[in-house]
């Protein structure tokens, strides 16, 4: 389902120039579930959010399926993010002035579906995460397990085939976060792809296969 080959990203530092990716390569396949591993600075946003499409890499190739991303201008690239990618981070960033409802439906209404269709997805999720009894709430009023619950809601929404999460247990006490992995375990065996980046060896170990990164390379865990 993706493929890097040779992903190099590099970023101006002051006069120097720093790769935060040096020649990555992977492969993920349809329905895998991996865990990304690696210090803070090694480049593991860099790599999920070039995969998801909200960065360009500056060389190498990343290929979709059979689409080209490195090859994306803006627009497309903009196209590829809504139709085939949902982000879940660490801190949820969820619209505090809508309600869980209105979160949830965000990616529906760019997505263009109809009001009643909308509602029965929003409702959908909601009961399947369990806090169909926090819709009228807004984010601010959840506490932190519910606004997992909610964010993930919103990411699987759209029914797109590729999770990505950034550190999505990070602000999360073990409990709370051993239930925010049993639901990554669920879609992922719904047949869903799922990569979450985690600083914990306890939420790696549930994941089919562990990368690590260290200094923008991957190396063997
Ligand atoms: N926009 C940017 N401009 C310049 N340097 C950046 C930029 N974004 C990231 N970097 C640098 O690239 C490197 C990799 O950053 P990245 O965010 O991928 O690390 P990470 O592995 O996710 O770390 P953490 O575990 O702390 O989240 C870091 O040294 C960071 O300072
Ligand atoms: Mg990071």
């Amino acid at each position: 389902m993706i493929q890097l080959k040779n992903i190099v990203k590099t970023y101006d530092a002051g006069n120097r120039k720093f790769n935060a990716l040096d020649g990555v390569s992977l492969d993920i396949q349809d329905g895998e579930m991996v865990a990304v591993m690696g210090p803070s600075g090694s480049g593991k946003s860099t790599l999920l959010n070039i995969i998801g499409g909200m960065d360009m890499a500056t060389e190498g190739e990343y290929m979709y399926d059979d689409i080209n991303v490195t090859k994306m201008k803006n627009k497309d690239l903009h196209i590829f993010r809504r139709d085939n990618i949902s982000f879940v981070f660490q801190h949820f960033a969820l619209m505090n002035r809508y309600t869980v409802y209105e979160n949830v439906e965000v990616p529906l209404i760019a997505a263009h579906v109809n009001p009643l269709k909308r509602k029965e997805i929003v409702m959908n999720q909601l009961e399947r995460l369990g806090i169909e009894d926090q819709v009228k709430k807004y984010p601010t009023q959840l506490s932190g397990g519910q606004q997992q619950r909610c964010a993930i809601a919103r990411a699987l929404a759209a029914n797109h085939r590729l999770i990505l999460a950034d550190e999505p247990t990070g602000a999360l006490d073990v409990s709370t976060g051993n239930e925010i992995m049993e639901i990554f375990r669920e879609i992922k065996d719904e047949g869903k792809t799922v990569v979450i980046i985690t600083h914990d060896n306890g939420v790696a170990a549930k994941c089919d296969r562990i990368l690590k990164i260290v200094d923008g390379k991957l190396t063997k865990v």
